[in-house]
C-alpha cells in the first residue's frame, strides 16, 4: 500500500510523525523498564519463593516501576499532545490505536501494582509509598488483575515488535523514526 504513495504525500506523512527527542528517550527508557519487569516478573515465578534472586527481583521491581511512573506520565502527556486522533490515514489510525492500547495496559499495570502492595515501598531509601489497601480479598483480586494485565501488556508488546519487524521486512523502516538521527 505504502509504495503507491507519491513522494510528496510520503514526505508529508513522514514529517507529521517524526518523534521529538524527549519522546524517543522516553520510549527507550520505557522499553527497558517494561521488558525487564515483564521477563523478570514472570521469570522468577519459576524459582522457589525463597530463592535469593526471586526475593531481590520482588523487592527491586516495585521500586524501579514506581520510579518509572512520573516518566510514564510525561510520556503519555507528550503522546496526547501530539493528537494522534487527528490522523486521517487508516494505517496511521490503526498504529495510533495500538499505541493507545499499550498506554492503557501500562496504566492498568502501574495502578494495580501500586494498589496490590502488602507492605510499604521505600524508593532508593528516600521516599516511602504507603500500603494503600488492607483488605485481603481486595489484595488477592488486585494481584490477579495485575497478573492478567501484565499478560495483556506482554501480548501487546509482542504485537508491537511483530509490527516493527513486519514494516522493516516490507521495506518501510519505522525503526528509524524512533532513533535520534531518524
Ligand atoms: C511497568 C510496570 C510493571 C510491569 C510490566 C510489571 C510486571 C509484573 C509481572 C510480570 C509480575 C509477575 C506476575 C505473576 O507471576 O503473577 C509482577 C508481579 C508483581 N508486581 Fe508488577 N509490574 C509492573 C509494575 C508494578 C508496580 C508499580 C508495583 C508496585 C509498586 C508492582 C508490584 C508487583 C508485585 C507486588 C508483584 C507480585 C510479586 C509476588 O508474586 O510476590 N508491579 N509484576
Ligand atoms: C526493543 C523493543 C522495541 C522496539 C524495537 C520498538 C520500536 C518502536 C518503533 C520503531 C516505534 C515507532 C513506530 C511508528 O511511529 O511508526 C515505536 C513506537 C512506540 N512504542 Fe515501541 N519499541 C519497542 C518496545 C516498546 C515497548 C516495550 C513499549 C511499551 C510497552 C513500546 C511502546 C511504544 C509506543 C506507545 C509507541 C508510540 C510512540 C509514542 O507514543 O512514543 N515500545 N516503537
Amino acid at each position: 500500500m505504502t509504495h503507491l504513495h507519491s513522494p510528496s504525500s510520503a514526505a508529508i506523512e513522514g514529517e507529521a510523525n517524526v518523534y521529538s527527542k524527549p519522546r524517543i528517550l522516553l520510549h527507550w527508557l520505557s522499553a527497558a523498564v517494561i521488558l525487564w519487569a515483564t521477563f523478570s516478573g514472570f521469570g522468577v515465578a519459576l524459582l522457589d519463593a525463597n530463592h535469593p534472586f526471586r526475593q531481590w527481583v520482588e523487592s527491586f521491581n516495585p521500586q524501579i516501576t514506581s520510579l518509572f511512573i512520573p516518566f510514564f506520565a510525561w510520556r503519555l502527556w507528550l503522546a496526547i499532545k501530539a493528537a494522534p486522533h487527528l490522523r486521517h490515514n487508516t494505517q496511521e489510525r490503526l498504529a495510533s490505536a495500538a499505541h493507545m492500547a499499550l498506554y492503557a495496559a501500562i496504566s492498568g499495570v502501574l495502578i494495580t501494582g501500586i494498589l496490590m502492595m502488602t507492605h510499604p515501598v521505600t524508593l532508593i531509601a528516600l521516599i516511602t509509598l504507603p500500603q494503600l489497601i488492607h483488605s485481603n480479598v481486595a489484595l488477592l483480586g488486585l494481584h490477579q488483575l495485575h497478573h492478567v494485565l501484565c499478560a495483556v501488556l506482554a501480548g501487546l508488546v509482542a504485537l508491537h515488535l511483530a509490527a516493527v519487524v513486519m514494516h522493516q521486512v516490507r521495506g518501510k523502516s519505522v525503526l528509524g523514526r524512533m532513533l535520534p538521527n531518524g
